[in-house]
């Protein structure tokens, strides 16, 4: 099975067997011949924050659960429920039109809401622990369903604990979020409140996002690209200090724990990088932290490219990038020990 068209890198991939179970049924059939068989298991959602080998061994699972529903709750209170394969940007877009306010800063970025929290996305001042309410998943060494609270997700920058503890053990089936009628815009990050009127609705302030997001962000159906390809770094006090003394435009946000995060595309312009391209990678044009395919290349090669960005910036202000996509790689399931 290709799996080409359906990474947002557009890097070339197969797999060896690929289903797509579209029930909870299904899901558990597909997940039981995997034990069965002993064959090695590959999750995919959108592919989004994605990086695909060129060959993936075993079975490749892509959920395709699409529902989602309201729940009225109290005082203004709505729970959002919403299966793994909901598309997240058609989700927000509904919910904004609908007066309700929690996840329009979140408008337009790519992907299945069953990836979500892996990453726990964020845009704009906003992410999505703020209005996480329960992850359901199930587990693949016994089958067995769990509701996990925001709590126990080990919810953190870009990070949780299906990164962590649960990586490769886990397929998450449902969200439930939780919005607000009443309404709540967050306006704080960098330009937005300039973009909307004085009492804008959670529509015009998700359509504000989009505008923003559409003009440094290269789409990926035309240019190949998994968003952000490095975190912001989260470097000591003194460091930043120094740095700062040194280049006093340099973005900084002091965090909570005394730690300062910095504009990972802010260090990798100031390399002079932006606009760089080698072979069939390059850096984009109008984000530096966007790394982008032309076509034609591995994911090796990608890996090469990105090395090259981090070094630049590790030798010019000492601070190493972390990578943000995800590295696919399968998982073995081995039955749990009862
Ligand atoms: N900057 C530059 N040159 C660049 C890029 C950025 O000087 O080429 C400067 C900007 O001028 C600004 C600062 O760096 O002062 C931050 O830039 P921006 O607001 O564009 O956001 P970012 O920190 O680069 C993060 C997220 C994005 C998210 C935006 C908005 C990460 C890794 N990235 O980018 O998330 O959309 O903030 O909230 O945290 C993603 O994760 O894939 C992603 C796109």
């Amino acid at each position: 099975h290709d799996l080409s068209r359906d990474n947002t890198l557009g890097l070339p991939c197969r797999a060896e067997r690929f289903v797509a179970p579209a029930g909870r049924d299904e899901l558990r059939e597909a997940l039981d011949l995997v034990q069965r068989e002993g064959w090695p298991l590959t999750l995919l959602g959108g592919g989004s924050n994605l990086i695909l080998p060129s060959w993936l061994p075993g079975l490749v699972v892509r959920p395709a659960l699409r529902d989602w529903w309201l729940e009225e709750g109290e005082g203004g209170c709505v729970h959002v429920h919403a299966e793994a394969a909901v598309v997240w940007h058609e989700l927000v877009m509904a919910l904004a039109a609908r007066g309700l306010w929690g996840t329009e800063n979140l408008a337009l970025i790519p992907g299945h809401c069953g990836a979500a929290p892996i990453q726990n996305i964020g845009a704009y001042g906003v992410e999505l622990s703020d209005v996480i309410e329960a992850v359901h998943l199930v587990h693949l060494d016994d089958g067995r369903e769990a509701i996990l609270a925001p709590q126990a997700c080990a919810f953190g920058y870009r990070d949780s604990i299906f990164k962590g503890a649960l990586e490769g053990r886990v397929v998450i089936t449902r969200l439930v979020l939780r919005l607000s009628r009443i309404p709540r815009p967050r306006l704080g990050y960098g330009d937005l409140a300039g973009r909307v009127g004085a009492s804008p609705s959670a529509l015009e302030v998700a359509e504000a996002v989009c505008a923003i997001r559409r003009e440094k962000l290269p789409d990926p159906a035309v240019l190949g690209n998994a968003g952000s390809f490095f975190k912001n770094p989260l470097v000591a006090a003194d460091l930043a200090g120094k740095l700062v003394d040194a280049h006093p435009t340099m973005p900084h946000f002091p965090q909570p724990d005394g730690r300062v995060k910095l504009a990972a595309g802010w260090l990798i312009d100031q390399c002079g990088l932006k606009g760089w391209r080698q072979g069939h990678f390059g850096v984009h044009e109008r984000q530096a932290l966007v790394l982008v395919h032309f076509g034609g290349g591995s994911a090796l090669e990608l890996l090469d490219f990105a090395g090259r960005v981090a070094d630049s910036v590790r030798e010019r202000f000492g601070v190493t990038l972390a990578r943000e996509p995800r590295l696919a790689a399968p998982a073995r399931i081995f039955p749990a020990l009862t």
